[in-house]
């Protein structure tokens, strides 16, 4: 934030009066009206601060002004009362020192406002969330709720405290308020029945008859017009700028806020509305036949009404107001009152319910507002007390507040005078001593517990025999009369004999704040403070739970004979508690100036100011600032904070503070007598000197963050600029790049734009050339053609022409020639001419014939039976032989594509034709089968491995045949082996060989001539195997068997051929018998197959199922 104004800067006047030039109290004046004319209320002595009360509203508490103020040092800125706060407040949040604010000043002066002020500049920079905010929020109501009870309108002060007030308010460690404690000194209760011309009573009685509802009105049995009330004064009932119903409201509001329930206002208000109505209880008196006067209640109807508020039983305070009973040792004594008596004590009732419903007012907020932690707490206490009073008549009242004012100025002599001075000498400077007054001395003579003038008071009230003000005036008048402050005209002391502005029961006090005269009249009674016992039984008695709490002495169970303790000495013990307190604390002090008596803005009086300035001791103050030194520091932080001045101290400094600091002082041009160095602080003279420090510090501040700032901006500059470059290369590069690319398109493009111009052109030229050419070369082949065509044509027609003649010539020597021939033939002609047309004729057709045949001859296949049909009959013969010539043609160039087993198959093939075409039924169906061999795959399978090792010739048909039993003609199963030497019969599941019957012991095979599969294997009588006789077997694969038994049966035995007999009965040896195998047709009786059986010894019959 900008710095507007400092101590230093454009100041009116000067901002702090130690600084003022020459100083008197003319100048001092001077310099606080010119200071005032120009709106500046506030100006400092040191920590000290002056407002003088504008009597207006200054835009100078503004949010902004809070913030301007908040943290920054005391001197920084122009003199405010938010600096003194904020100091306070940072020296307890942050050196956890406990404060207090001591606000002191006349009547009007402006001490409450500033206390407000200070509370409220502290809610606003101290910590926020809503706990906190609630907190403060309650602490700030609080102020309405008892300015409505505690505060009056008076000559001086509008708004005038009557009553002292002072405020702790607790804060954490961090700073946040917890809550607070208020308390409260001597409330000026004498005001509620009574007031001075020109005064009102306490604002709650106007604020409640404006400002509440009717509806509360009528519940209070209240009246909204003033006048009906007694206890209301009414020559000032309205006071300018003050709305009694609005303000009303807002004391409700904030009661509320404080945390009344709703029930407790009921009950405040009814107390109050009580205390209305008693003021307007009146007794007349009544004479008693042993001729004293009694009193009587003149109308009971507020009487009555009062006590239905209260609940009181009315008859019982009627006694109450009528009688008094004194107790006493067991004795009691009731004596009647007069009319005087029973005034005194309807007012002394009144003065008594109403302040101790303030008392009671102040214990409940203190309920609302305390901290509800335990922990350890930081205190700032606000004292807000009534200023030194100086009136035309002075009761008990203002001896009292004057008595604490004295005391306040005892603690500030003895807080900043003495304990500055204390500390000069503590720290070994050296001090010239400053004369000032102090107060001690009449302090002394009031509070003093042996010849005090409270201590005789109190002596006086409690002496039995008749006590009255002058017997009191008497004892002052004997006692004190060699007191130096104390004047009466009856005192011993003849000094004031003859003084006439001394009334006889009058004493005068010379308090530090100027003389005040006393009327004696009143003391005795107010400092006793007697409330009639019936009276508080009478209240005790009540069905109303507030007042019965209020008047616990009524209790009858509790009757305490001892008198209680007179106002006096309460006042005393609990300033005396005060004292102690704010001498435990930090002192902050804002001494407040009233300008003028008119409650007038702009208006300064100078005798008014002039008066203040003096009792309040500011000149003294300023003196005592100015022979001393302003400002100290202790040597660690002062040399933290200035070390940046001087190049020795900075950066750092090694050795001890206080040399650091001698040092660093010695290097800055300040004169030596403007500083000096304390045993553990340095002192400074002059603020002058310390705004110096400051300004310095600032500069080398602002010069230290340039520095930084430079180095940085010249880092980042660097970096950004190197940044930069980088990445201006790389942008350049690509510009670069794609500038290239597009000039080299470009170029390429115009390139090839005038490259194919060019080509084009020359193109166009060679081809405007050939074309040329071509059309020179057309022309001439035109020519050419034309020419040769003529030439042609001519010699064609000439050829033509030549060619006609000849065939003419040919054609007539043909026909010439003819002619002759014809004419030398014609005789032989006709014989030969019919053989030769005959011969012609059939040579043609022949020859048309055969070149017809080659077009239709018929495929290559040998089975392809096509022939085509003969077209002459006497072609039949030709035809025939040409047909058969080429099947046989085409059979053998399909031979001649066999390999050399298929030769063989096909000649085993052909050899089975040989035997069997014709003349076996079976032949045609094994024509298609080709001739397999190895049926059972003997060498591979390895079931017939052992067969296979039997065997040694190479196997040429191995198949499973049935083996007809000679016997019975049935069949057995068994494997016909046949090699190129023999026949080998073997067990077909067991592959054991049976028979082995060499090729050359075969002499024959008979079959059928039927589609059986029968064959009978001769054998060679005498041979070794034809022991047992042939063979008859049934075979599926007869015809192979047979073809290839009849193939090697003949090379075996080196013989022509094996014979195959093939008829329908032969004959076979059976041993030794010879049965005929005789082949029958006809149908079977089992199904298809063929059957054979065994007859007789000499025939087996086979019978063959007829094929369809
Ligand atoms: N700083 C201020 N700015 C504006 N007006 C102010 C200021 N201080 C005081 N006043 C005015 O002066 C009047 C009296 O001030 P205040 O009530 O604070 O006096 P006081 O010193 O508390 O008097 P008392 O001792 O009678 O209570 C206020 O009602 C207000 O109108
Ligand atoms: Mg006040």
């Amino acid at each position: 934030m900008e710095v507007k104004t400092s101590l230093l800067d454009n100041m009116i006047g000067v901002g702090d009066m130690v600084l003022l030039e020459p100083l008197n109290e003319d100048s001092f004046l001077e310099n606080l009206r010119n200071r005032f004319d120009h709106n500046e209320i506030y100006t400092y002595i040191g920590s000290v601060v002056i407002s003088v009360n504008p009597y207006r509203s200054l835009p100078i508490y503004t949010p902004d002004k809070v913030e301007e103020y908040r943290n920054r040092n005391f001197y920084e800125l122009s003199p405010h009362i938010y600096a003194l706060a904020d100091e306070a407040y940072r020296s307890l949040r942050d050196q956890d020192k406990d404060q207090c604010i001591l606000i002191t000043g006349e009547s009007g002066a402006g001490k409450t406002e500033a206390s407000k002020l200070v509370m409220s500049y502290v809610a606003a920079v101290c910590g926020k969330g809503q706990e906190v905010n609630k907190v403060k929020e309650q602490l700030l109501q609080s102020n309405p709720v008892l300015e409505a009870f505690g505060n009056a309108k008076t000559v001086r002060n509008d708004n005038s405290s009557r009553f002292g007030k002072y405020m702790d308010i607790e804060f954490d460690f961090k700073g946040d308020p917890l809550g607070g404690v208020i308390s409260n000194y001597l409330l000026e209760k004498s005001r509620v029945v009574k007031q001075p011309r020109g005064e009102r009573n306490f604002h709650v009685f106007y604020q409640l008859l404006s400002g509440a509802s009717d509806d509360t009105l009528k519940k209070l049995k209240l009246d909204r017009d003033f006048s009906k009330y007694n206890y209301l004064s009414l020559d000032s009932a309205v006071v300018n700028g003050l709305d009694d119903a609005t303000n009303f409201r807002t004391v409700r509001n904030a009661m509320q806020i404080v945390g009344f329930m709703e029930a407790e206002v009921q009950s405040v208000l009814e107390l109050v509305a009580a205390v209305l109505k008693l003021g307007n209880i009146e007794f007349k008196p009544e004479s008693r036949c042993n001729g004293t006067d009694e009193s009587r209640i003149k109308d009971k109807n507020d009487l009555k009404e009062m006590c239905e508020l209260l609940g009181v039983e009315q008859s019982v305070l009627e006694r109450a107001f009528s009688y008094r009973t004194v107790e006493a040792k067991m004795e009691k004594v009731s004596t009647t009152l007069n009319v005087a008596q029973a005034y005194y004590a309807r007012d002394a009732l009144a003065k008594n319910l109403y302040s101790r419903l303030f008392s009671w007012l102040v214990t409940r907020i203190n309920e609302s507002i305390k901290a509800q932690t335990k922990t350890r707490h930081k205190v700032m206490g606000v004292l807000d007390i009534y200023g030194f009073e100086i009136f035309e008549d002075n009761s008990f009242e203002q001896f009292i507040i004057n008595y604490c004012n004295e005391k306040l100025q005892q603690i500030f002599i003895e807080l900043t005078l003495r304990e500055e001075q204390e500390e000069y000498v503590r720290e070994g400077i050296e001090w010239t001593n400053i004369e000032y007054f102090n107060n001690a001395i009449i302090c002394d003579l009031i509070e003093n517990n042996q010849n005090g003038i409270l201590a005789m008071l109190d002596e006086e009230c409690l002496r039995p025999g008749t006590v009255t003000d002058e017997t009191f005036l008497d004892k002052l008048n004997t006692i004190c009369a060699e007191h130096q402050h104390f004047e009466s005209r009856l005192s011993k002391n003849s000094k004031f004999l003859n003084d006439h502005s001394l009334p006889h029961n009058c004493f005068r006090i010379q308090h530090y704040a100027g003389k005040v005269l006393y009327r004696a009249e009143g003391f005795v009674d107010k400092n006793n403070d007697l409330l009639y016992r019936d009276l508080s039984q009478a209240m005790y008695k009540a069905t109303h739970s507030l007042i019965k709490q209020l008047f616990p002495e009524g209790n009858p169970a509790k009757v305490n004979l001892k008198r209680p303790p007179t106002a006096g000495f309460q006042f005393k013990a609990s300033v005396g508690t005060l004292m102690k307190n704010l001498q435990t604390k930090n002192p902050n002090y804002i001494r407040c100036v009233k300008p003028n008596d008119k409650k007038a803005s702009h208006i300064f009086t100078e005798s008014l100011v002039r008066h203040q300035v003096r009792y309040l001791g500011l000149m003294e103050n300023v003196r005592v600032r100015r022979a001393g030194y302003a400002f100290r520091q202790i040597y660690e932080p002062c040399l933290e904070r200035y070390k940046m001045l001087c190049k020795r101290t900075w950066p750092h400094w090694r050795g001890p503070a206080r040399e650091g600091v001698e040092v660093l002082m010695a290097d800055l041009p300040v004169p030596a007598e403007e500083f000096s160095f304390g045993r553990s602080k340095i002192f400074i003279r002059n603020p002058r000197t310390l705004f110096f420090l400051e300004e310095r510090r600032r500069q080398c501040l602002q010069d230290l963050a340039t520095l930084i700032q430079k180095i940085y901006r010249g880092w980042k500059c660097r970096s950004q600029f190197l940044l930069l470059k980088k990445s201006q290369i790389v942008v350049a590069a690509w510009y670069r790049r794609y500038a290239q690319q597009k000039k080299y398109q470009r170029i390429k493009s115009a390139t090839t734009v005038v490259q194919s111009y060019t080509r084009g052109w020359q193109a166009r030229k060679l081809l405007r050339e050939l074309k040329y050419q071509k059309r020179c070369e057309e022309a001439v082949t035109t020519i050419s053609a034309y020419w040769h065509g003529t030439q042609a044509r001519r010699e064609l027609r000439r050829l033509k022409e030549e060619a006609r003649r000849k065939h003419a010539v040919a054609v007539i020597w043909a026909y010439w020639q003819g002619l002759k021939v014809r004419r030398e033939y014609r005789k032989f002609f006709r014989a030969n001419a019919g053989k030769k047309i005959y011969d012609f004729i059939i040579q043609r057709i022949m020859q048309k014939y055969f070149l017809g045949l080659k077009s239709t001859v018929p495929s290559m296949s040998p089975i392809d039976e096509n022939w085509p049909a003969r077209p002459y009959l006497f072609l039949d013969g030709v035809h025939t032989e040409l047909r058969r010539m080429f099947h046989l043609w085409r059979c053998k160039k399909y031979r001649s594509q066999f390999t050399e087993e298929k030769k063989a198959v096909y000649e085993e093939k052909l050899e089975a034709s040989e035997i069997f075409k014709d003349k076996k039924a079976l032949y045609p169906s094994s024509v298609s089968q080709p001739f397999k061999g190895d049926y059972l795959e003997i060498s591979k399978n390895p079931k017939y491995q052992k067969l296979n090792s039997a065997v040694d010739e190479k196997v040429l048909l191995a198949d499973v045949v049935n083996k007809i039993n000679r016997a019975n003609g049935k069949g057995t199963a068994r494997i016909f082996l046949l090699t190129k030497k023999s026949v080998v019969l073997a067990d077909q599941k067991t592959g054991q060989v049976k028979a082995s019957v060499p090729l050359p012991d075969l002499t024959s095979v008979s079959v059928s001539t039927q589609s059986d599969g029968f064959f009978a294997l001769r054998l060679k009588e005498g041979s070794a195997s034809a022991v047992k006789g042939d063979f008859l077997f049934s075979s599926e694969h007869l015809i192979e068997i047979i073809t290839k038994l009849h193939r090697f049966g003949a090379t075996a035995a080196d013989r022509e051929q094996l014979n195959v007999d093939i008829s329908d009965e032969f004959l076979v040896q059976f041993k030794q018998d010879k049965v005929c195998v005789k082949f029958v047709q006809g149908a079977p009786k089992n199904g298809n197959s063929v059957s054979c059986k065994r007859k007789n010894n000499r025939l087996l019959e086979v019978s063959v199922p007829t094929t369809a």
